[in-house]
């Protein structure tokens, strides 16, 4: 079976063929980071003009770099939320005109669920599946979620944010740092040059799996100004502090995302523990969550991390196997759903 997965919840277009739930035949994304990072984040109104332009290209790159032609497309799957609002109707609306004008189904697929299956792209063989339950960790620019998986499909939500997302946080300390957009990437790069120690808070919010990164973040906000580190001083910088800093704020956060994660899955009996979302790209989280974990840590590659059709395509191929199959355009763009 094969699905044409489109993705554009956020800054990137992108569109894929996978087979079967976990081939993976073409995987095109095109990032508008350069676009917003002058801006120092996502502005919702450039970012759908983007999408629009984008979106043919990018689904005729995916069906030819997959060598499959649309008919042979069995089912379309697009991402209806969570996300911003005029970015997913632009990728609702133009997979229900395919859907509608092909005669195959759709499949409206949610974002987080999306993050989730991007672990079968790659761990999709009885040889290494630990089985159900299984401990989600959705590390994103706009979700911080611990998700107990009690079987395909089937969640609960143990724990999440209530405040900044880790994504968005990482994002928040590089502009502070003056490190540019987006943040987490910049941030992982620039702590490796780290010699000093330094330390920053870190909000447990005991007897809960929740999350909270307002503190760090405003933490690393007055040290940076106490050191005259502080972007917008960047004048009289010295900047050879920077990387003990961004050190400092990736190893706090870090530290509770990979504590609380494996401690769900020691509270839940958990048989594995699937790390998706940006965030997961972070190689120091992917360390600590393998260091501290006793059941297996499943890690999408850094590319299946971050925003991208396939995994939406994946995700899809599950629901649509549990059916009702037939060809329905009755659903919308949601910007606030949630995981159910
Ligand atoms: O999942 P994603 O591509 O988009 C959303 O659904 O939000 O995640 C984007 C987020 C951004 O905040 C970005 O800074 C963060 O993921 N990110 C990282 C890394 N790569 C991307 N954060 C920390 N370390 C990274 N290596
Ligand atoms: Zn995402």
């Amino acid at each position: 079976m094969l699905i044409l997965g489109i993705e554009t919840s956020c800054d990137e277009t992108s569109a894929a063929v996978v087979k079967n739930g976990n081939e993976v035949l073409s995987n095109i994304v095109s990032s508008q980071v350069e676009i917003h990072s002058r801006y120092g984040g996502i502005v919702p109104e450039v970012a759908s003009r983007q999408h629009v332009l984008e979106i043919v290209p990018i689904v005729k790159k995916a069906l030819k770099d997959a060598n499959v032609s649309i008919g042979e497309i069995n089912a379309l799957a697009v991402t209806n939320g969570p996300g911003l609002a005029g970015p997913l109707m632009v990728g609702v609306n133009f997979a229900k005109s395919l859907s509608y004008s092909l005669k195959i189904p759709i499949i409206p697929v949610n974002h987080l669920e999306g993050h989730t299956y991007a672990a079968w792209l790659e761990y999709d063989d009885p040889a290494i599946d630990p089985g159900f339950p299984l401990v989600v960790l959705i590390a994103s620019g706009a979700h911080t979620h611990l998700v107990l998986m009690s079987d395909h499909l089937q969640y609960r939500v143990l724990g999440q944010t209530l405040d900044d997302a880790v994504g968005e946080a990482f994002d928040k300390a590089a502009r502070i740092l003056g490190l540019g957009y987006p943040g987490g990437p910049a941030i992982e790069k620039i702590a490796k040059e780290s010699t000093a120690t330094e330390s920053m808070p870190r909000a447990w919010l005991p007897g809960t799996l929740d999350f909270s990164f307002s503190g760090v973040k405003t933490a690393l906000l007055n040290r940076a100004k106490a050191l005259g580190l502080y972007s917008d001083q960047s004048e009289s910088r010295d900047a050879s502090l920077i990387p003990t800093l961004a050190s400092a704020f990736q190893e706090a956060v870090v530290d509770v995302i990979s504590e609380k994660a494996t401690r769900a899955c020691e509270i839940n009996g958990a048989r594995g523990l699937i790390l998706g979302g940006g965030v997961s790209a972070n190689g120091r989280l992917r360390e600590e969550c393998r260091s501290k974990s006793e059941v297996p840590v499943l890690v999408p590659a850094p590319k299946l991390c971050t925003d991208n059709g396939a995994m939406i395509a994946a995700a899809a191929f599950y629901r649509f196997n549990q059916g009702p199959n037939e060809l329905t355009l009755d659903f919308d763009a949601h910007p606030s759903l949630v995981m159910a």
